[in-house]
């Protein structure tokens, strides 16, 4: 079987971050979060796979490869046209996926669990959709199922009023029945090929479209607080064998709990890091806290800070001289104290869609 991910998409929701940085590269504990998805489809044994794309994407091709360190191949499909719905993926990759079973994969959906099961179960029930739900707080933020004596009869994509306490996570095995019914339906209101109107596309016309639940945790990373609940959850998976402090460590820090360090990174005097914690290469930390649940990038250094929950990317400085916390800070991004200059008040320069919390 092949798989295909998407990551491709505008990413609007994620801004300012994603103005340098395509969304499925965001470092979650240090690794770029499609890494994740990339792991999870060769665990369930899938080797062949397609990466969707916008039309001259660079950045994924050299941040993942032809696929090798996975022991897979991988091939980029560029989406012609450009972000037109899920389902419009699915069309696009027709001619490479050819007429046979495969995985669909949303690149910004972080799951524990195996998907070995969503496979089998595709198989058993000789479906032509298995879709993954998970039960969600708020579901009229995804493709909801409507569900009638144990059957899915329709999906609806983000209903006002959802039927169901379920959202279709980004997750599918399809037959190659789909390709009919992605061509078949029309544009949504926001201008989108929906994969939830090709799912209830194939149930009109007879296909049958099963359901597990995932059990586990299941995000989709549609907004940017979702990427802290991200970063802190594939953090806590940090082990104690993977608490490899390769840098140098003052012999007064104090380091404890899962805390990982990165090579030519100097932990300085006066600095507690309490895990779970990673650290990138070529760091200096001093006089700090790092706290729970926190990545730093490559090459920061923070000083007089105190810093818990928060994901860092690289070639950040922060002399703050107080606590952030539950804070996503971009590349290169400055964050220092004002001291005693005057006149006396917070000294911004705030790039496009950004949000600051004082
Ligand atoms: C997409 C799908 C939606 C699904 C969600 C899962 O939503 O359209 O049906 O529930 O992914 O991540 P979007 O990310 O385009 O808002």
């Amino acid at each position: 079987m092949k798989a295909i991910i998407a990551a491709g998409g505008r990413a609007t929701r994620m801004r300012p971050i994603t103005h340098t940085i395509n969304k499925h590269l965001i470092p979650l504990a240090n690794r770029p979060m499609i890494w994740y998805a990339i792991e999870k489809i060769v665990d369930a044994g899938i080797r062949d796979i397609l990466i969707n794309v916008n039309p001259g994407e660079v950045e994924l091709q050299k941040s993942i490869g032809d696929g090798s360190r996975w022991g897979s191949r991988i091939r980029y499909v560029e989406q012609a046209g450009g972000p037109c719905g899920l389902a419009h993926i699915i069309s696009n990759a027709e001619p490479l996926i050819g007429d046979e079973p495969f995985l669909f994969y949303l690149g910004d959906n972080i799951v524990l669990g195996s998907i070995k099961n969503l496979v089998d179960a595709f198989y058993e029930e000789k479906a032509d959709a298995m879709l993954a739900l998970s039960k969600v707080p708020d579901p009229n933020r995804f493709g909801v199922p409507v569900i009638e004596n144990g059957r899915i009869i329709k999906v609806i994509e983000k209903p006002e009023k959802p039927p169901s306490p379920f959202a279709v996570t980004g997750m599918y095995v399809y037959s190659p029945r789909i390709f009919e019914a992605a061509k078949s339906i029309r544009p949504s209101e926001r201008g989108e090929l929906e994969i939830s109107d090709a799912h209830t596309w194939l149930i009109e016309h007879g296909g049958h479209v099963g359901f597990r639940e995932v059990t586990g945790w299941w995000k989709d990373t549609g907004k940017p607080s979702d990427l802290l609940v991200g970063n802190a959850l594939l953090l806590d998976l940090l082990t104690k064998e993977d608490s490899v402090q390769a840098g140098d460590i003052h012999a007064d820090a104090t380091v404890s709990g899962r805390v990982r360090i990165g090579k030519g990174t100097r932990i300085g005097a006066n600095t507690i890091l309490r895990g779970p914690v990673v650290i990138g290469e070529n760091c200096t930390i001093e006089s700090s806290y790092i706290g729970p649940f926190t990545s730093i990038g490559d090459n920061a250094d923070i000083r007089n800070t105190e810093i818990e929950h928060s994901l860092i990317m690289n070639n950040v400085r922060i002399q703050a001289r107080t606590r952030i916390v539950d804070a996503i800070i971009g590349m290169s991004a400055q964050v220092r104290s004002a001291g005693s200059s005057l006149p006396s008040g917070h000294k911004l320069i705030i790039g496009d869609h950004t949000v600051v919390e004082l």
